[in-house]
């Protein structure tokens, strides 16, 4: 067993330093050589094809599900395709409108989840075309979907999943870029821009794995804790769920995620003198307005650590309690980065609650029942 787990601990832990190599192995073969192009031709679809989509649905079920959620965006602004995106669950007794110009992406690391399944078979049978992103080869979800883009994010073990999240991003930057490029809402210099941000990516979640200590001193703190807030705006807000989600799962510490601006609207009330809370903040644009929602949390004693990009750090750092920077990198592309932090944390506290990192109580890898 030490030896699957290569001197790493736990699954989990390696799983999170195998992050570059999964980002580069996703991401191999279908950049162009030249870096200006996307070579999807997994997709099977010829250009008018694609021409012809109306809308997406991503349907998923837990960090898959939060995976779509920055799909949606990343597709929406590169893509300009109206994209909703659905827990299975919910997604077919909902009665969705799905019509033959509908593409629907099912995303499911094992590609068993019985939900996901029972999504796609519901969408074939509405005449959608299904696209699977899934992390295996030959799973159900991968031989029913009309097409599959595998991750390549390589096994994974541990039941809080890590790689093959930030896979799925991967995936989905690569889904929209190729939109993109046959549908001519970006052009060349564009695709070429955000294709070699994404190349620098995985030297750049080496550097975060770098800082590891830091992590765990935080989250050392934070594991003292019965409850905390995650924030965000926007892409931030996708990734703020995800790191809620990893730390309920496997440190059992309740957690809230919340969108920077909502707070305000009811969740404010609960803030009390030490309330931890993780800001992240990495959209430029948007920076502003979540120091303001932090000004306000801080203001009623909440303890804040802010996640932020490089440039944006000392700006940041006159408003929070404590902060950490990920590398700067195109907005769009920030979740692939900051995740990795709110993995690190979420391990560091399980590890120093003392529970099973690998195998949380009352779940599993993957639920093959509806
Ligand atoms: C289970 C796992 C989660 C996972 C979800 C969906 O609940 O514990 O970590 O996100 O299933 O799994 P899938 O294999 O479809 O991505």
């Amino acid at each position: 067993i030490t030896a699957e787990k290569a001197g790493y601990d736990h699954f989990m832990l390696k799983e999170i330093y195998e992050q570059p190599k999964a980002y580069r192995d996703t991401m191999m073969g279908r950049i162009a050589e030249d870096g200006r192009s996307i070579q999807l031709s997994e997709l099977g679809m010829t250009q008018e094809q694609v021409k012809e989509i109306r809308r997406i649905h991503i349907v998923a079920c837990g960090t898959a599900y939060h995976a779509g959620l920055v799909g949606k965006s990343v597709i929406e602004q590169l893509a300009r395709i109206p994209v909703e995106t659905d827990v299975a669950s919910e997604y077919r007794y909902r009665n969705p409108i799905i019509t033959p110009d509908t593409l629907v992406i099912v995303v499911s690391q094992s590609g068993e989840t019985a939900d996901t399944l029972a999504a796609l078979r519901e969408a074939r049978r509405c005449g959608a075309r299904v696209l699977a992103i899934t992390n295996v080869v030959g799973s159900s979800v991968a031989r029913e979907a009309d097409a599959v883009l595998t991750t390549w994010a390589g096994p994974e073990i541990a039941v809080a999943s890590t790689k093959a999240y930030s896979s799925q991003l991967i995936a989905f930057y690569l889904v929209g870029l190729y939109l993109a490029q046959e549908l001519g809402t970006r052009d060349e210099a564009a695709i070429a821009e955000v294709a070699s941000a994404l190349l620098a990516l995985p030297e750049q979640v080496e550097s975060l794995l770098a800082q590891a200590d830091a992590l765990k001193a935080i989250a050392e703190k934070l594991a003292r804790h019965n409850s905390l807030f995650f924030i965000g705006r926007g892409l931030d807000f996708a990734v703020a769920q995800e790191g809620s989600l990893k730390l309920k799962e496997i440190s059992y510490i309740h957690s809230e995620a919340y969108p920077a601006g909502e707070l305000k609207h009811g969740t404010l009330a609960l803030i009390e003198e030490g309330t931890p809370a993780i800001a992240l903040v990495t959209q430029e644009e948007l920076a502003e307005k979540t120091l303001s929602n932090i000004k306000e949390m801080k203001a009623r004693g909440a303890h804040v650590l802010a996640v932020t990009n490089e440039s944006n750090l000392q700006e940041v750092a006159k408003s929070v309690d404590e902060q950490f920077a990920i590398p700067n990198t195109l907005p769009i592309l920030t979740p692939a980065l900051s995740v990795v932090p709110l993995q690190l944390v979420a391990y560091y506290a399980s590890l120093a609650l003392g529970h099973d990192v690998d195998k949380p109580r009352n779940l599993a890898k993957s639920v093959t029942v509806e």
